[in-house]
C-alpha cells in the first residue's frame, strides 16, 4: 500500500541511482533516460559541476530569506538577463509559481485583468496557472475557474484579433506546446500576436518552462522567432533538478513589482540558485548549444529516416531536443514496451511519444534510442489503436 495520494500513475521502474543519460533501477536494470526528469536534468543526471556548486553552497548557508541581499541571486539573474535580452528577474520555486507571478505582474502593470491563452496549452496546476491551461482534463472536478482567462484556438489569428482589445492584460503561450503534444506556433501567428499586443498595450508572456534553458537549441525558444516578449517564465531545466522557477521581465515593469507586492519564502533559495548558475554557465557558454542543436538535428533525421515510413508512425515534429512522434497505437502500451527494452520516454497530447533527452546526449546514445524505438514501433500498425 502507498501512503501517497495517487496523483501520479507511476511506472514499474524504481531508480536506485542515475548518472548522465542513464538510470539504474533497484533491480540493477539500466535504462536510457529520454525524459530528463520531464525536461529538468538537461545536463544528464548528477552533473559533477552542478553537484560541486551545490556542495560548495551547502557548506556556506542553506537559507537566510529574501530579506538579505544575496550575490548569488544577482549572479543567476544576470545570467538569465544576458541570455534572454530582458531586464529583471523574480525567483520562484516551480513553473506554475513562475506563471502565477507573471500573470500577477501583467495584471498589475497594465491595470487590466483579461488574459488570453490557447487550447492545448499547459501552464501548471495552481489555481491561476490551471485556469490559464487550455486542456479540460486538467481542470475537471475543480469547479468554476477564474474568469480572467479566455482560451482561443492555437495558431488562429482571426480569433485572436477578434478577442484582443484594450482590456487585455496579456497573451500567454508556449511557442512549442509540450504537454499538449509538441505543437509549434506558426511564424505568422507569433508575428500577429506581437503586433496585436503592441497595438492594444497587452503584454506578451512566453511560457519557456519546458522549452527554455537550451531545450530547443537556443537559450530560449522564442529566440527562434522574431519575438520580443515582455515577460518569459522559466523553471524545469534551470536548476538541473533543484526546484527553481523564474519570471524574467522588461525593465518598464519594475514599478508593478515593488517592495511587498509579491514574494516567496523559498524563491531564490541558495541551493537551487547555485545549481542554476552552474547549469547556465555550462549551457549558455561556449559551443554547448551548437552541439546540442546538431544532436537534435541528428536525432530528428534518424527518427524520420528509420521510423518515418513505419505504418504506425503518423508524424515526427519538434525542435532541438524536444521531439514528438505521433503514433497510431495506445501510447501507454508503447511506452511500457519501450521501458521493457531499456528506453524511458514520455507521453504528450493524445498519442505522442515525447523525447526530452539530456542536452549533452551523445551520438551513440541517440543511436541506441533510435534502435530501441525502431524495434518497438515496427511492430505496431495503423490499425493497433
Ligand atoms: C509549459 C509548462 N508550463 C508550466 C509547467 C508547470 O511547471 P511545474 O510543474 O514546475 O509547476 C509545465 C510543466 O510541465 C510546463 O511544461
Amino acid at each position: 500500500m502507498s501512503y501517497l495520494f495517487p496523483t501520479y500513475k507511476r511506472w514499474e521502474v524504481e531508480p536506485a541511482h542515475a548518472k548522465g543519460s542513464y538510470i539504474t533501477g533497484v533491480d540493477g536494470k539500466v535504462y536510457l533516460d529520454f525524459t530528463s526528469g520531464i525536461g529538468v536534468c538537461n545536463l544528464g543526471h548528477c552533473h559533477p559541476e552542478v553537484e560541486q556548486a551545490v556542495v560548495e553552497q551547502l557548506k556556506k548557508f542553506w537559507h537566510v530569506s529574501n530579506l538579505f541581499p544575496q550575490s548569488i541571486q544577482e549572479k543567476a539573474a544576470k545570467l538569465l538577463v544576458e541570455a534572454s535580452g530582458l531586464d529583471l528577474v523574480f525567483f520562484a520555486n516551480s513553473g506554475a509559481e513562475a506563471n502565477e507571478a507573471a500573470i500577477k505582474l501583467a495584471r498589475k502593470a497594465t491595470g487590466r485583468s483579461k488574459v488570453i491563452s490557447f487550447t492545448n496549452s499547459f501552464h501548471g496546476r495552481t489555481f491561476g496557472s490551471m485556469a490559464a491551461t487550455g486542456q479540460d482534463k486538467i481542470k475537471q472536478g475543480f469547479g468554476p475557474m477564474l474568469e480572467t482567462f479566455t482560451h482561443l484556438p492555437f495558431n488562429d489569428t482571426e480569433s485572436l484579433l477578434q478577442e484582443i482589445g484594450k482590456d487585455t492584460a496579456a497573451v500567454i503561450l508556449e511557442v512549442i506546446q509540450g504537454e499538449g503534444g509538441i505543437h509549434a506556433a506558426d511564424v505568422d501567428f507569433l508575428a500577429n500576436i506581437q503586433k496585436a499586443c503592441k497595438e492594444t498595450g497587452a503584454l506578451v508572456i512566453i511560457d519557456e518552462i519546458q522549452t527554455g534553458v537550451g531545450r530547443t537549441g537556443k537559450p530560449f525558444a522564442f529566440q527562434h522567432f522574431n519575438l520580443k516578449p515582455d515577460i518569459i517564465t522559466v523553471a524545469k531545466g534551470l536548476g538541473s533538478g533543484f526546484p527553481i522557477g523564474a519570471v524574467i521581465g522588461k525593465g518598464n515593469l519594475q514599478d508593478a513589482f515593488g517592495p511587498g507586492s509579491h514574494g516567496s519564502t523559498f524563491g531564490g533559495n541558495p541551493m537551487a540558485v547555485s545549481a542554476a548558475i552552474a547549469t547556465m554557465e555550462l549551457i549558455f557558454e561556449g559551443a554547448f548549444l551548437n552541439e546540442s542543436a546538431s544532436m537534435g538535428e541528428y536525432l530528428f533525421e534518424q527518427i524520420t529516416t528509420k521510423l518515418g515510413e513505419l505504418d504506425g508512425v503518423k508524424e515526427v515534429r519538434g525542435l532541438g531536443l524536444m521531439l514528438g512522434i505521433e503514433i497510431s497505437a495506445n501510447i501507454a502500451e508503447v511506452l511500457s514496451t519501450l521501458r521493457s527494452k531499456g528506453l524511458i520516454a514520455l507521453p504528450a497530447g493524445e498519442n505522442v511519444i515525447r523525447l526530452l533527452p539530456p542536452l549533452n546526449i551523445t551520438k551513440a546514445e541517440v543511436d541506441q534510442a533510435v534502435d530501441l524505438l525502431e524495434k518497438t514501433l515496427s511492430h505496431i500498425t495503423s490499425a493497433t489503436v
